[in-house]
């Protein structure tokens, strides 16, 4: 398919998803996300190391994450079941895509959120989208388990990732990562992980892809690390609010993809993930969310330790969603603008007692 002809990853991978013939196809057409090579960045973590790093930008899907890959095929077999309503837990990002495919499909769409714990380019997405919007005082792990519990009583359909329509959606991120650098698969695929359906949804994608497998490294926050210790946490804490969550769904599934892949998961502190957020905008010009700056914090810190060769790699780090959604977060980061009067003076006087 050329890239002018692209209307979705239903249409573009529909051999691959087992969705019953004649399923209505909701799209935004979602995927097809640029694979940049990032130089500086490189550089930067593993100094002339001649490491061949590749950033999946998947924060310029529709809604500006990821999710889109796996909502589309999830809403697409909702609508084909008839179910009227979706229902998700979020941390915000779900909450979104599955508010935008809701709208474009005609269905009710109910979101559960963290309360105060959503970064507000997600909320003001929900809200524009005719989401009902609940945010309930309590964790993302709590909403989940609302929303499971309310789907088995009511025919509503869940569209997290425990929904295995989602992952079928997602997997297709893997094909075009394979398709991108040239019919293989990268050394290293390091992303961030939450409630950790979308590292099990690449490895299905890498293993039915078959044009070779990646090793998996995992990234979590700190204080929202259950794979990496073994045990549910029960206040999950972190910056990266898309990831705080501490007891993921898809917890053995992840665990097997990591191990089967020869990979590994560790926890990044939100210093670390700060740091790469930053090189990532101001080396190679990609504002994402902080979580999303986890897959590239976690790669750094494997190779400071020397758990990770970098000499000649290739290696894939998932951006997972766009800096846009979370615009407090960056202004905390940042100092304030400058001030001048408006007149050239001031400016020439600015520009040359500063010069770049
Ligand atoms: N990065 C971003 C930006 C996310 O929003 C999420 C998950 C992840 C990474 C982790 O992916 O959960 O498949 O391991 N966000 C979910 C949400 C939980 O509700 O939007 P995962």
């Amino acid at each position: 398919m050329n890239k002018h002809s692209w209307q979705g990853v239903i249409r573009a991978y529909r051999d691959y998803l087992p969705l019953p013939a004649g399923t209505p196809i909701v799209s935004l057409n979602e995927g097809n996300t640029p694979l940049i090579q990032a130089d500086r960045l490189a550089e930067q973590i593993a100094p002339g190391a001649g490491l061949r790093l590749f950033l999946k930008y998947e924060g310029l899907n529709p809604t500006g994450s990821f999710k889109d890959r796996g909502m589309t095929v999830a809403v697409s077999q909702a609508c084909g079941e008839g179910a009227k309503t979706i229902i998700c837990a979020s941390t915000g990002n779900t909450a979104a895509s599955a508010a935008a495919y809701a709208a474009r499909a005609g269905l009710r769409c109910l979101v559960l959120v963290p309360e105060g714990k959503i970064a507000l380019g997600k909320l003001a997405a929900c809200l524009a989208y005719g989401a009902e919007v609940i945010a309930i005082d309590g964790s993302f792990d709590a909403a989940l388990e609302l929303v499971r519990e309310i789907v088995a009583r009511h025919s509503i359909a869940l569209v997290n990732s425990v929904n295995p329509w989602r992952l079928q959606g997602q997997k297709t991120a893997a094909f075009e990562i394979c398709d991108q650098l040239g019919g293989r698969a990268p050394d290293w695929h390091c992303l961030p992980v939450g409630n950790a359906g979308n590292i099990t949804a690449y490895w299905i994608g890498y293993q039915e892809y078959g044009q070779g497998l990646p090793r998996l490294l995992g990234g979590q926050a700190a204080g929202a690390a259950p794979l990496v210790r073994g045990e549910v946490v029960k206040k999950p804490e972190s910056i990266a609010t898309a990831i705080r969550i501490g007891n993921p769904a898809r917890w053995h599934e992840a665990m097997r993809a990591l191990d089967e892949s020869g990979g590994m998961v560790a926890a990044v502190g939100d210093e670390e993930i700060l740091q790469s957020w930053k090189w990532l905008a101001s080396l190679e010009g990609l504002f994402v969310e902080p979580a999303s700056a986890t897959g590239v914090a976690v790669l750094h810190q494997q190779i400071r330790q020397g758990e990770i060769d970098p000499g000649g790699k290739t290696v894939v780090c998932v951006l997972t969603g766009h800096g846009l959604k979370d615009p407090d977060m960056a202004l905390q980061q940042a100092a304030a603008p400058r001030r001048l009067p408006a007149t050239m003076a001031a400016l020439e006087d600015y520009l040359l007692r500063r010069p770049s």
